[in-house]
């Protein structure tokens, strides 16, 4: 039988397969819906915020914000790896296709627009960006966050590896990463006094039948969603949301295999689905769940079989002395297009020689992790689903 490459798109993304890899055929009905109400209605009292989390492909989560006067709807990341936090200008060229196909921000629609004009720019390893310094208030379905510089983006990468469904991204990093000294968001809430205690929680759930992804609480906790105790791990440094990981352990048949066993750097990060690691460590995983490669627009990706994929091992990531195991029925990413699903290995190989691992959306699902900014460390628990 002649075999052929077929390409199918996945948002923006084209992912290709070799004709030889059987596709589970099913029809989506869970269609992600950004239906998420945000009032603009200021209660001085509130201690506390909470943006309702979606899903979208399951492999990007993001929430409803509202920015200037009157105020406008955006979607955005809630992205751990960042202290900026940036919006798809209308200032973009005509040409900027990824542009275009975002919700822009117009500085001359919003009258508590105030001008900052520094210029930015970032080019990185994966994604380069172009823009300017704006100020405008932020409105969260509760609070107000007044005054919040960010960057109006003018230039980004046609195939943005990061955004598919949002418009820009909210960051939740320390403030020494942030550009030109300006003050990040959730800073910003601390600073203006509107929420009582300096911590955000992050609360994914895993029901696959929902793209309802959960919740994140600006200012306080939701401990409903675990049984246990938290275990808290101190911040490498306080720049990103960095720990100390122990060793990763992975059990197939009778044998044990352990990977980074003398212990290594990992990163949380909301923005993605992916655990990202070291390119040959990655391999030995995904070899050893028998995933297959994909080819996603800019990387490779790794393809399991959709009707065996709750049978993959149990991956285990020893933090702080304690054993927190992702099973394969939650972590293996479900995408579908045209009725046609591709079940996704998370475990995707760094593209930048890095050997800080990503813990993302695939970890997550399954750990209630608190950000503890004063005391520069993360709490994590098992969560209840
Ligand atoms: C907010 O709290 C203050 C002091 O506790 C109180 O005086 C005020 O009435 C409260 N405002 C609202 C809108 O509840
Ligand atoms: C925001 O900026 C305006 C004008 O500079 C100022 O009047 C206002 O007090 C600021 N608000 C906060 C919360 O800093
Ligand atoms: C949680 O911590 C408290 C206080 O340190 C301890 O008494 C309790 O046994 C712990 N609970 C669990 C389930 O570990
Ligand atoms: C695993 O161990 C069991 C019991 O020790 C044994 O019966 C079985 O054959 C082993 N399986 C493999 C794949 O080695
Ligand atoms: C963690 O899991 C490994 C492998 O299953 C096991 O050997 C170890 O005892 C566990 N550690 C703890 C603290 O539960």
């Amino acid at each position: 039988m002649q075999s052929f490459i077929l390409c199918l798109l996945f948002g923006i993304f084209p992912i290709c397969i070799h004709s030889r890899i059987v596709l589970d055929i099913y029809h989506d009905n869970s269609r992600a819906n950004s239906g998420v109400s945000a009032e603009n209605i200021q209660t001085p009292n509130q201690t506390y915020d909470e943006i309702s989390l979606v899903k979208y492909l399951n492999s990007e989560y993001y929430g409803v914000i509202k920015v200037g006067k009157p105020a406008r709807e955006f979607k955005v990341i809630f992205d751990t790896t960042w202290a900026d936090s940036w919006l798809p200008s209308e200032h973009c060229a005509l040409y900027e296709l990824s542009c275009m196909w975002h919700t822009r921000y117009d500085s001359r629609k919003s009258s508590t627009y105030k001008e900052d004009g520094r210029k930015y720019e970032r080019k990185g390893d994966e994604i380069s960006l172009k823009g300017f310094l704006s100020t405008d208030d932020f409105h969260l379905p509760h609070l107000k966050v007044a005054n919040q510089t960010f960057i109006e983006i003018t230039h980004m990468p046609i195939m943005s590896t990061i955004l598919q469904k949002a418009d820009g991204v909210i960051g939740l990093a320390f403030s020494s990463l942030a550009v030109d000294g300006t003050i990040p968001f959730f800073y910003n809430m601390i600073r203006q006094n509107i929420i009582k205690q300096n911590i955000f929680t992050f609360y994914m759930n895993r029901d696959p039948t929902t793209p309802k992804a959960g919740n994140l609480i600006l200012g306080g906790t939701d401990r409903s969603h675990i049984k246990t105790n938290l275990t808290y791990l101190p911040v490498i440094e306080k720049k990103y949301w960095t720990i100390h990981m122990d060793k990763i352990l992975m059990k197939v048949g009778n044998k044990s295999y352990s990977y980074c066993t003398g212990g290594c750097d990992a990163m949380i990060d909301t923005s993605s689905n992916a655990i990202v690691g070291p390119g040959d460590i990655i391999g030995k995983i995904n070899d050893m769940m028998g995933a297959k490669f994909v080819w996603e627009y800019f990387s490779y990706k790794y393809m399991v079989d959709c009707r065996t994929f709750a049978k993959l091992p149990p991956i285990t990531f020893v933090l702080g002395g304690k054993n927190f195991t992702i099973e394969s029925k939650y972590y293996i990413q479900h995408m579908t297009a045209f009725s046609a699903t591709l079940c996704l290995s998370p475990f995707v190989a760094s593209t930048t020689n890095s050997n800080v691992w990503q813990l993302g959306g695939a970890f997550l699902m399954q750990f209630y992790t608190e950000y503890d900014l004063d005391r520069g460390r993360i709490g994590i628990a098992e969560t209840i689903i």
